[in-house]
């Protein structure tokens, strides 16, 4: 018998968070620790023997994803790879309804839908044995973090069974630790579920005597509309899992799930390609593309990915931070808790530093002196940092020269 995923990858409009690192390229296709967000959720897909098709559901123009499908489709060979792009953003459900008959073409068993922003250890086969053993219709994967976090979640209430008995998408006063970790499976009722809220909502809006042609009727939200109602009935239970886990909404959320992903490959596979050996100049787990050049006198990790054709020069130290493709460190510069976007430069001695951050936080923002700022210092695409210059917890929009030191502060 087999399945389907659908990984939901949002469009243009959303994943503004993310900005300026997703003015070049969608959230979902940039790169951590080596890879495109997506492969993650795929390579974690290619592990469940009965997932045959994976459906990409979104709002981008199709060309964005071509490259993307075409390198995918060789490297996943154990399943098709397709793109269905909404015609407008329909929600998180909106768009699993509009596309029900191309999902459920070959009358799959099972559903996994993956909203594509997540960063997580999957365990995509333990929640098919849950489903299986619950004889559930439907499972949430389920995450804990601390109380203060909590309320920026989907909030879960369960029995003592993992029987889901509530739902709250961002409560105003705290329900519970237990999160929506943004992974489920579903069986083809889920169809009929969403079918049911969305005769409610056309009701109620028909009731509102809201216009007609109002486009926001199409508009489905699973959180809201959908597992709400879910909570309600019987078969839904939560799976949950003391893997790592953590959302990528801003930019700066890119460093810790590249080090959660590194640390990852590195505990499986320490031999895999671009994983650099241990060393005195390497402290593991640190990517380098093979087309990158790096002096062997540079110290790196823990960490660290280095992107195709990047340069990075004698004496440089990297910590925590991800270099793209065609970026460019001299001599002596360090750069710690920072992302460099595609052809950023950092001069020789130059500084480029964001603070600490821990892997269980779920914050990439801090307040200093009153003002939020990012804790990660982001270059964005070109930016030029000069010798000897300072720059800490900053963002740089695309193509600033930098020539004094800026510390706190978004550059535009
Ligand atoms: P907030 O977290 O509330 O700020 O919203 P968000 O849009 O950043 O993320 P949300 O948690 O609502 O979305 C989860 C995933 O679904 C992300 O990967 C989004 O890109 C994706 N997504 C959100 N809205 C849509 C939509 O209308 N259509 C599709 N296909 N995907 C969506």
């Amino acid at each position: 018998m087999s399945s389907k995923a659908v990984i939901l990858v949002g469009g243009g409009t959303r994943g503004t968070r993310f900005r300026p690192l997703s003015l070049d390229m969608p959230k979902v296709l940039f790169p951590v620790a080596g890879r495109p967000i997506l492969s993650h959720a795929l390579t974690a897909l290619a592990a469940v023997p009965s997932v045959k098709e994976v459906l990409l559901i979104g709002f981008y123009d199709d060309s964005v994803f071509s490259d993307f499908l075409a390198e995918a489709s060789r490297e996943f060979p154990q399943f098709s790879i397709k793109y269905l792009r909404e015609y407008r953003a329909l929600g998180t459900a909106g768009g699993l309804y509009h596309f029900r008959d191309a999902i459920l073409k070959g009358n799959p068993y099972r559903l996994f839908v993956i909203h594509a922003d997540v960063c997580c250890s999957f365990p995509l086969n333990e929640m098919l044995q849950m489903f299986d053993d619950k004889e559930a219709k439907a499972i949430i994967l389920g995450t804990h973090v601390e109380a203060d976090a909590a309320r920026n979640f989907g909030c879960i209430v369960t029995d003592d069974k993992k029987r889901v008995i509530h739902y709250v998408e961002k409560p105003e006063t705290h329900i519970s630790n237990l999160i929506n970790g943004g992974v489920y499976l579903f069986d083809r009722s889920i169809f009929d579920v969403i079918g049911a809220a969305r005769v409610a909502k056309i009701e109620d809006s028909v009731a509102a005597q809201f216009d007609d042609e109002d486009e926001s009727r199409e508009v489905l939200r699973l959180e809201q509309d959908i597992l709400v109602r879910l909570a309600q009935t019987e078969g839904f239970y939560v799976y949950e899992t003391r893997g790592f886990w953590r959302q990528i909404k801003t930019a700066g959320s890119a460093v810790p799930a590249n080090s959660l992903y590194l640390q990852k490959l590195f505990q499986h596979d320490i031999d895999a390609p671009g994983l650099a050996k241990a060393s005195a100049f390497i402290i593991p787990p640190v990517y380098i593309d093979p087309t990158a050049s790096v002096d062997p006198t540079a110290k790196l990790g823990p960490n660290v990915s280095i992107g195709p054709r990047a340069r990075v020069g004698p004496g440089v130290r990297i910590k925590e931070a991800i270099l793209l493709a065609d970026t460019e460190v001299k001599h002596d510069a360090n750069v710690r808790y920072s992302i460099l976007a595609r052809g950023a430069k950092v001069g020789a001695w130059a500084r480029v530093e964001g603070s600490p951050i821990t892997l269980d936080e779920h914050q990439t923002v801090m307040v200093k002196n009153g003002a939020r700022v990012q804790n990660i210092c982001i270059l964005a695409r070109d930016v030029y940092v000069a010798d000897e210059v300072r720059i800490q917890n900053c963002v740089v929009l695309p193509h600033k020269d930098i020539r004094t030191d800026v510390v706190n502060e978004i550059i535009m």
